[in-house]
């Protein structure tokens, strides 16, 4: 007698399996390929920025860390206008590991919309690592207006306007290049050279990094080898550190 109901819900299973197999197969990873030449390229005037992260190869980075995210990534894109209006010789006094720690200043670890950053609590973690901890940023807006000020304590600008903004990943324009503070004091005494410092605040003359000269697309490949590693060490440091920072 129960022959047939049992039949019926063999059958039953037989049509369902493969439906909540192929509902299950297709999920993506959280974060499908995201292209951030391309966000930028659109943007078009972002083309001093890419250059930066693409030199620093921090370009080549992000990508790994938003797939091996679940907290999603926040990135902060100075215009064009933005490096040219830099007091002239900025980018080009500092050295290869400062030119690395600006630019993840301007990347958080972090998804946040834009009304995330009106509410959210200061200062804001990013992936410049510091002698002091996780370099911040302060942020601040009115409630229901889409305006958000973002304050390195050196430099204060604004968001103007968003290139892209869905989890996992959020770019938003501003419109002076985020200096973090610690830039723009005296530098920290701790230092990995000898001790042969030159005074606070004045550009060191030519000392043994003398490559950095002005070329920047003639780099020397082979010099940068184990500098690039360092980079990848201290990215993913960066990472686990912050990581920590929720446990
Ligand atoms: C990303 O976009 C750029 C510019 O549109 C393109 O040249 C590049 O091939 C793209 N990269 C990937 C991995 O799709
Ligand atoms: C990054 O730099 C490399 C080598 O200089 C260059 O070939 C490549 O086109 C650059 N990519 C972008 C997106 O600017
Ligand atoms: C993203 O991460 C997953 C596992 O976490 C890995 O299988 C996949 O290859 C990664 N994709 C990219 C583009 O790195
Ligand atoms: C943002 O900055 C502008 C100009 O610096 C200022 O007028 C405005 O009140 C600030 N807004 C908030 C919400 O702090
Ligand atoms: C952020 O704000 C706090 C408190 O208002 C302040 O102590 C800190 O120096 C600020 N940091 C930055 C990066 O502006």
């Amino acid at each position: 007698m129960a022959s047939p109901l049992i039949l019926l819900s063999l059958t039953h299973l037989l049509f369902l399996l493969p439906a909540a197999l192929s509902q299950s197969a297709p999920a993506p990873g959280p974060a499908g390929p995201i292209n951030i030449t391309a966000i930028l390229v659109q943007g078009g005037q972002y083309a001093a920025f890419l250059r930066l992260l693409n030199q620093t190869l921090v370009l080549n980075q992000l990508p790994n860390q938003l797939n091996n995210s679940n907290q999603g990534m926040t990135l902060l894109a100075p215009t064009d206008n933005a490096f040219q209006n830099l007091p002239s010789g900025t980018l080009n006094g500092l050295s290869e590991e400062k030119k690395v720690k600006l630019v993840l200043y301007h990347v958080l670890p972090k998804y946040y919309s834009l009304e995330d950053l009106v509410t959210v609590s200061n200062p804001v973690p990013t992936q410049a690592g510091g002698s002091k901890g996780s370099l911040g940023l302060n942020f601040s807006g009115r409630a229901n207006s889409n305006q958000v000020n973002v304050s390195s304590g050196a430099v204060d600008t604004q968001i103007t306007n968003a290139l892209r903004q869905q989890f996992p990943f959020a770019v938003y324009s501003v419109d002076k290049v985020l200096l973090p503070l610690e830039f723009t004091e005296a530098p920290a005494p701790e230092s990995d050279g000898p001790s042969s410092s030159p005074p606070v605040g004045k550009k060191p003359a030519k000392g043994p990094s003398a490559a950095d000269g002005d070329g920047d697309a003639s780099t020397p490949a082979k010099n940068g080898g184990g500098k690039r590693m360092d980079m990848g060490v201290g990215l993913v440091g960066g990472v686990v550190l912050f990581c920590m920072a929720f446990l």
